[in-house]
């Protein structure tokens, strides 16, 4: 096969044309089903749990019981007698620190197991079965020493520090808010607080770990990032990037909590290097809950000042996080407020309190999934202060160009969002809050903003056509459960004209080319970039072999025609071809402002006699350019509406503020959403090219639905009953 040659992109320009716009196999953006489901469904596709080993050793790791401290000793006579343990190893001081994104690895300590927060990993336990190693572990003898510890965010909120970031901007000011406030005929100023959360993917995070002969490392994981979670792990361990390979084929759910490495990698790495064995370590629900990633509670001071006709002149969205102390990461809070409304004076700020709880991170649209909630609700009170219909007051405040960058946005359909959203919800229904009852229920509606950012990250494909006519396409690009894998083998399709079922998904695999994976809303428009970028090359090959301009090409069916000729693909490339795509982001996204946009609504029941709350319908509109799959989109949007109703009503993090412990741990405590929970969604697309974001002209859309769909069920239940509840979640308590 001749050497694949790369087709590099930076959007440093716009891309006006796409080839997806043919439509000539006309299966872009067709809800066709996953490629992969019938694998899922049937139990071919193997899990990062899943892989056997001849010489497979069980690794059950040990989390420390104190919240602050240190190790003093670890007495493992009676577990290393026990029948079946093989090791235990201990000397993990060269990467306790390291977890998920933002966490740094920390120097080693000299034998010495500095404790920061409960659940940290102090040991692996090493068996030839699971069940002994989980109860090797459980009765593993570890001394500890206690001291300091801050656990509790409001007897500590004085400590707040500036996030030490040079990447992100914590703090950003424009005009003056204060005067702003001062002179303003209407204002707001209210603050809103929401709990830390947990990602609660299905697949707990797991990790197998296979030493080769020439001294590299291969990990079978349960990562989104594998690209970037490969060089995570060879800096754990000392090695060299190209020294570790991540297989990461099918992952049940990230959430973000498996954007970066999570401890069980290293411990399973450091174990199998020890041994010489490989070691799986897959971790309890309990562990994942205390050792890989929380998202951070917020306090959001939200100030809005406005003319007495609704025009927005101040925008305050001031936030208090927590993190492990000298941690970079904050939850980016007031992301989606730097965008969505007008505003002369603004001042969005982010600081962090230092807390020795389970590290903070990035979790399910980091920043707008609760930041929308300080802002859309302080929208809604100040719509009603105004007695303005709020979806007016959000009509009159959308920005012809961005608000804080002198650049025009590079595409936004927020006020037809909201206008279609209105019609088909029945908007103009909508009574004065506590008006509407049905027998013991008080029945209301109410409405939230979208928002996402956009994001396009460095990735790169190959695709290769066969000689028999299939193709193939590699990339370290993962498919969460997202539909990564259908929508790759649809943008292949599209350009090739070689139907889907003909081409062959190779995703996952830190050996193919890199990617940047599946995160941030990114993973669909910058890996299908590369993909398209590939095929892009490969179609100007096929025009050559076939001795035609790639204009008079049509590629349809696995055939090439043109010039009055139509020859199977498989024909005019010899003995195969291959190409790789690569995409970066250039200064587009300096001189454009790019988001996703959409428009929630929610109808809900508040039982007047018990505070309970039922949602009973919702519905979400959305523009995120190219629907590439208008199934898996939908199911995309589906799960974020329902990851909405969890941090409106029920989804909470509690910790012991005396010590740390994490009090709900498991799924049967920490309440996400179930059935029971979620009524008919419906999602509606309104369709978008955006030719500044990429050249598939499609942005994120991942998290969209996610991003105000808490507020719209709040906004609702005040519709509904009359009571404000300002702290999240809103259970019935609060409402009573
Ligand atoms: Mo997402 S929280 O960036 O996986």
């Amino acid at each position: 096969m001749p050497n694949g040659e790369t087709n590099s992109l930076t959007m440093d320009a716009p891309h006006p044309d796409s080839l997806l716009d043919s439509g000539v196999q006309g299966v872009i953006s067709r809800p066709i089903d996953r490629v992969d489901g019938p694998k899922k469904v049937s139990g071919a596709a193997t899990y990062a749990a899943e892989y056997q080993f001849d010489d497979l050793v069980y690794g059950f790791l040990v989390g420390a019981t104190i919240g602050a401290g240190k190790v003093v000793s670890i007495d493992d006579a009676a577990v290393r007698s026990m029948p079946g343990v093989i090791d235990l190893v201990t000397d993990f001081d060269t990467f306790i620190r390291v977890a998920a994104q933002g966490g740094e690895t920390e120097a080693p300590t000299q034998g010495v197991k500095q404790i920061t927060f409960v659940g940290q990993v102090v040991a692996i336990v090493l068996a030839d079965s699971y069940e002994v190693a989980r109860d090797a572990a459980m009765q593993l003898n570890v001394a500890y020493e206690r001291s300091g510890g801050a656990f509790d965010f409001d007897k500590h909120r004085e400590e707040a520090v500036e996030p030490p970031s040079d990447a992100t901007e914590a703090h950003s000011t424009q005009g003056d808010i204060d005067a702003a406030m001062a002179a303003a005929p209407v204002k707001i100023d209210v603050t809103y607080t929401t709990p830390s959360q947990n990602s609660a993917a299905m697949e707990p995070h797991a990790s197998t770990a296979v030493w080769e002969e020439d001294g590299s490392l291969t990990l079978y994981g349960a990562y989104q990032m594998p690209t970037s979670d490969a060089q995570q792990l060879a800096d754990a361990l000392g090695l060299d990037e190209d020294k570790v390979r991540i297989v990461s084929r099918y992952i049940g759910g990230g959430f973000g909590s498996k954007l970066g490495i999570a401890p069980e990698s290293v411990a399973a790495a450091v174990a199998a290097r020890k041994l010489g064995r490989p070691v799986k370590a897959v971790m309890a629900r309990q562990q994942v809950f205390e050792a890989t990633v929380r998202r951070s509670n917020t306090e959001q001071h939200m100030r809005l000042a406005a003319t007495r006709d609704g025009r927005l002149t101040a925008i305050g969205h001031d936030n208090l996080c927590s993190n492990q102390p000298g941690e970079d990461y904050f939850e980016p809070v007031g992301i989606g407020t730097h965008k969505l409304y007008a505003g002369e004076n603004r001042s969005i700020t982010h600081d962090n309190v230092p807390l020795n709880l389970v590290l903070s991170g990035s979790m399910r649209a980091p920043g707008e999934a609760v930041g929308m909630i300080g802002l859309e609700c302080a929208m809604d009170e100040l719509a009603e202060a105004l007695e303005m219909d709020p979806i007016a007051l959000r009509k009159i405040n959308d920005p012809a160009q961005d608000p804080e960058k002198d650049v025009p946005f590079s595409s936004r359909q927020l006020s037809q969002c909201l206008d279609e959203g209105a019609r088909r919800f029945g908007w103009d229904q909508r009574q004065p809050a506590g008006a509407r009852r049905e027998g013991e229920w008080l029945v209301g509606i109410g409405m939230a903003s979208a928002i996402r950012s956009n994001m396009l990250m460095e990735s790169s494909a190959k695709v290769e056509i066969h000689p028999d006519g299939t193709a193939t396409v590699s990339s370290a690009m993962t498919d969460i459960g997202t539909g990564s894998y259908t929508i790759l083998a649809q943008i292949a399709s599209e350009v090739l004209g070689i139907p889907v079922d003909r081409i062959t998904m190779a995703l996952g695999d830190t050996k193919d080319p890199p990617a940047a994976g599946s995160g941030g809303s990114w993973g669909a428009a910058s890996s299908g970039s590369a993909v398209y970028l590939a095929c892009e090359t490969l179609r100007g090959k096929i025009a050559t072999a076939m001795g035609v301009e790639a204009d008079a090409l049509t590629l349809k069916d696995g055939a090439a025609i043109g010039d009055n000729r139509s020859v199977p693909i498989a024909e005019l490339v010899g003995q195969g071809l291959e190409a790789v795509g690569h995409i970066k982001p250039g200064k587009q996204e300096e001189l454009t402002s790019q988001a996703s946009y959409g428009a929630h609504f929610a109808e809900v029941g508040v039982n007047a006699v018990t505070g309970e709350v039922r949602v009973r319908r919702m519905l979400g509109v959305f523009t995120a350019g190219r629907i590439l799959n208008a199934k898996t989109a939908r199911s995309q949007c589906l799960g974020g509406m329902t990851f909405g109703i969890g941090a409106a009503l029920t989804e909470e993090l509690i910790h012991d503020t005396r010590n740390g412990k994490l009090v709900n741990r498991d799924l049967a405590e920490y309440h996400v959403p179930v059935n029971a929970d979620v009524p008919q969604l419906d999602v509606h697309f309104i369709d978008e090219r955006d030719v500044h974001a990429n050249p598939i002209h499609a942005k994120g859309l991942g998290e969209l639905g996610i991003c105000g769909a808490a507020p719209a069920v709040a906004n609702a239940i005040y519709n509904a009953c009359g009571v404000r509840v300002r702290d999240f979640p809103i259970t019935l308590d609060k409402l009573l």
